[in-house]
């Protein structure tokens, strides 16, 4: 660094607070702004028309049934939330060891897409979770064997929720589960069925963390016995967070993201600078409860927190940001 002294015999000459006097002029120097075009808004769906089922540890999320759900996007459009990220949870007591009816057709998230793309077309991107967790009868992200989750085995059933969700008109997949080598079985999958046009939004640098916990509840994919951590990353590492996103992009990848965000902004300074895929950052439930609960308190000023957190990871380098915060953040005007 430069030593650039700001005296010169005895009086200051550079002075940073020049540009700090009037809104005006630190909004013509400010260097990161969030647009609404960049948010994401996540969704849980249920597997029936007609359902709004708020989840308690989220306040302001529901879990919605397919029709509820498309009326929810449709006047969330209106305000300027142009993309989704859709979840699904199967019907009661249709879970199963190898988590089989994520692929079904006719599946929660399936026919939310369906109906999605019925209503509003290329208006509004329609990206989808690609996992087996909220399927599993164990709630692990693959298939489980002597308490291991087997990843080769795990790969073909990922490719067909991929397949299934591509069926039904998604613009992007978005597998979740951390298995390596996945992002190429979608890929190849996706070509082989003449799906060349659907991208992959790889969660390629995912944490084993504990801010997922008000998620689980909502999709009901907490694991049965042990935890993720022979799969997702180790909160501690951050070359392995790079060495993620280029296999990812090698694999086929067409956007990667890192997740979670605001305990992870590091992560995604580092891939934003080894990358020239656009890069996604998921600001989680937890991070998304943890504000809530503060401010439902009175401990902390939503509006401006909310703000500070999402200028905060466009700074770091995100050019999507997935945010449970996107909807109230534009009807209330934060941004
Ligand atoms: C499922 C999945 C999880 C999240 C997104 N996809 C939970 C997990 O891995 O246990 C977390 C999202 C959030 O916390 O908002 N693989
Ligand atoms: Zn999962």
């Amino acid at each position: 660094m430069t030593i650039d002294s700001s005296e010169v015999s005895g009086q200051l000459t550079k002075r940073p607070r020049r540009l700090r006097t009037t809104e005006r002029l630190r909004a013509l120097v400010r260097e990161s702004r969030v647009s609404a075009e960049q948010l994401v808004m996540p969704h849980f769906v249920l597997p029936t028309d007609r359902a709004e089922d708020p989840v308690e540890s989220m306040p302001g999320i529901s879990r919605y049934g397919v029709k509820n759900l498309a009326e929810r996007v449709l006047a969330d459009a209106d305000l300027g939330i142009r993309a989704v990220l859709l979840f699904g949870t199967p019907e009661d007591g249709k879970k199963n060891e190898r988590g089989t009816p994520a692929s079904s057709p006719s599946s929660a998230v399936a026919r939310a897409v369906e109906t999605l793309k019925q209503r509003a077309g290329d208006e509004i991107v329609v990206i989808t979770d690609v996992c087996l967790c909220a399927y599993t009868s164990h709630g692990h992200c693959g298939v489980l064997r002597d308490g291991k989750v087997i990843n080769d085995e795990t790969l073909p059933l990922l490719k067909d929720i991929a397949l299934a969700h591509a069926g039904a008109g998604a613009d992007l997949v978005a597998p979740s589960d951390m298995m390596d080598g996945r992002v190429a079985a979608i890929r190849r999958g996706l070509d082989e069925a003449d799906y060349g046009d659907v991208g992959i939004l790889s969660y390629a640098a995912k944490y084993a963390s504990a801010y997922y916990g008000p998620f689980r509840d909502a999709a009901e994919s907490t694991p049965a016995t042990g935890d993720r951590k022979a799969y997702q990353m180790d909160p501690a590492n951050v070359r392995e967070a790079i060495r993620e996103a280029y296999l990812d992009e090698q694999e086929g990848a067409d956007m990667l993201m890192v997740k979670p965000a605001l305990a992870y902004l590091d992560v995604v300074r580092a891939v934003r600078e080894e990358t020239r895929l656009p890069l996604a950052t998921y600001n989680v439930s937890g991070e998304y409860s943890a504000v809530k609960a503060a401010a439902a308190r009175g401990w902390l000023d939503e509006a401006a927190v909310v703000r500070e957190n999402l200028v905060a990871m466009t700074r770091a380098g995100a050019d999507l940001i997935i945010t449970y915060h996107s909807r109230e953040a534009l009807e209330r005007g934060w941004l």
